[in-house]
């Protein structure tokens, strides 16, 4: 229990860790890859050259400071990052590594301002905060070991089928290695898939979402190649899987996570608004709402792409369109080719925009749940909030470390 004193330290110098958020959190990781190399297998080291999760901490720690002595107000984020936490392996001996360099960081950059008194509160209310994601962390543990199929860490798979489907998406289905038992997901779950690839140092390890309805005997994700542009260099995990891992390979996988899910008791119409490879859980959605008793009483599938060549399972989703009066699907690309342009096999050219959903969906009282580049979902959700959509009626999921898009 905090006392008074140490929660009033703690609000009180939360507009100087916002000053210096990204700062400490930059030295924070510095202090802590140098000491605890072993730990560069858990992290996404794109993330850290991109400074993304540092962003993404920055924030975290701050929300939680802000909201100390009533830690429940938080507890659907820290629930959504358990979820990230499990699936990734992140264990409770883990925490005191990142909180004492945390603390390090903090007393480094604020220098003369890091009294005792300061960092003795924050050590205090770290530990506070550790024991929460901790506590959610070991429930979420068990329950993916206790569930049919289910099991803790990561598993084998063997890749038994590989399938191209588009010019940069290419799926990967993948049953047990060991032909146990599958758990069962929530369409919208992603896995962690750790890889070690050669020449690489350290593993690595991605989130896929499962681009399949459950209960397939297989899980299936869909990966799309990041190519280098702009002298970036090329996705070292998504041009592995696309060149070097085959049919017959292994891949470790932990079991399903993640909160981007559909509510099933809900019957208000469905609005699945996707971007690129986010597509991928919308799919998921789709095919499980096709397979199963559906209660509501009209799904949109609302798709965009650059143009047909990087336009994955566009032939799947006009086959389920046909033969299902309740989906209507929509397609707009950003740029259309010459042939995309004759042929008029999409719905819009450029990005999706207000007037466009408008004309589409029949009001306000659907379930939006959307999907794919943070500057699509940006737009999209501005673009939502605008019409008067809401914010517990939109859903979404971003690649990449998580932004709160409703309090921008
Ligand atoms: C991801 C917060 C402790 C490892 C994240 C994210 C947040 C966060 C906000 C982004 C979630 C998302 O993308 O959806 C925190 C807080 C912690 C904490 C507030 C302490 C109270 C830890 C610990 C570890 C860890 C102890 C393990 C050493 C990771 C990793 C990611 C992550 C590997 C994925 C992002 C990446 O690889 O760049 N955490 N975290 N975290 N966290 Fe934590």
């Amino acid at each position: 229990m905090l006392s008074q004193q140490t929660i009033e330290t703690i609000k009180a110098t939360v507009p100087v860790l916002q000053e210096h958020g990204e700062e400490i959190t930059g030295r924070f990781y510095k202090l802590m890859f140098a000491n605890h190399p072993e730990l560069l297998n858990i992290f996404n080291h794109a993330n850290q050259h991109k400074g993304r999760q540092q962003a993404a901490l920055a924030q975290a720690v701050l929300a939680a400071a802000q909201n100390i002595d009533k830690l429940e107000a938080i507890l659907p984020a820290v629930i959504q990052i358990a979820h990230k936490h499990r699936s990734l392996g992140v264990l409770p001996e883990h925490y005191p590594i990142v909180g004492k360099h945390l603390l390090l960081a903090i007393q480094d950059v604020l220098g003369e301002l890091a009294s005792k008194e300061i960092i003795q509160a924050w050590t205090e209310a770290y530990e506070t905060i550790a024991q929460a994601f901790i506590q959610v962390e070991k429930g979420m543990y068990e329950e993916s070991s206790r569930q049919p199929g289910g099991w803790e860490g990561f598993r084998e798979f063997k890749v038994i089928r590989k399938i191209k489907e588009s010019e940069v998406i290419t799926s990967f289905y993948l049953q047990p290695a060991d032909n146990g038992e599958l758990a069962s997901f929530e369409p919208g779950q992603y896995v962690s898939v750790k890889l070690e690839i050669p020449g690489q140092q350290y593993t690595h390890i991605r989130q896929y979402s499962l681009s399949d309805k459950p209960g397939t005997g297989y899980y299936r994700i869909s990966v799309k190649r990041e190519d280098g542009i702009d002298g970036k260099p090329d996705g070292v995990v998504s041009h592995y899987l696309h060149h070097s891992v085959q049919e017959g390979d292994i891949l470790a996988l932990s079991a399903p996570a993640g909160h981007f899910t559909m509510d099933r008791q809900s019957e208000r119409p469905i609005v699945l608004i996707s971007g690129g490879v986010g597509l991928t859980p919308m799919i998921s959605m789709l095919n499980s709402l096709a397979a199963s008793p559906n209660n509501r009483p009209t799904t949109f599938f609302i798709h965009a792409a650059r143009n047909s060549s990087t336009h994955a399972m566009k032939e799947h989703v006009a086959r389920l369109t046909a033969e299902n009066d309740w989906l209507r699907s929509y397609v707009c690309y950003s740029r259309p080719t010459a042939e995309d342009r004759s042929n008029g096999l999409y719905d819009k050219d450029g990005n999706i925009d207000l007037p466009w959903l408008q004309s589409i969906v029949p009001g306000t009282d659907c379930d939006f749940y959307l999907c794919g580049p943070v500057p699509m979902l940006r737009t999209v959700y501005r673009a939502l909030a605008e019409w008067g959509v809401a914010a517990d009626r939109i859903h979404y999921e971003c690649f990449g470390p998580d932004i709160a898009l409703a309090s921008e």
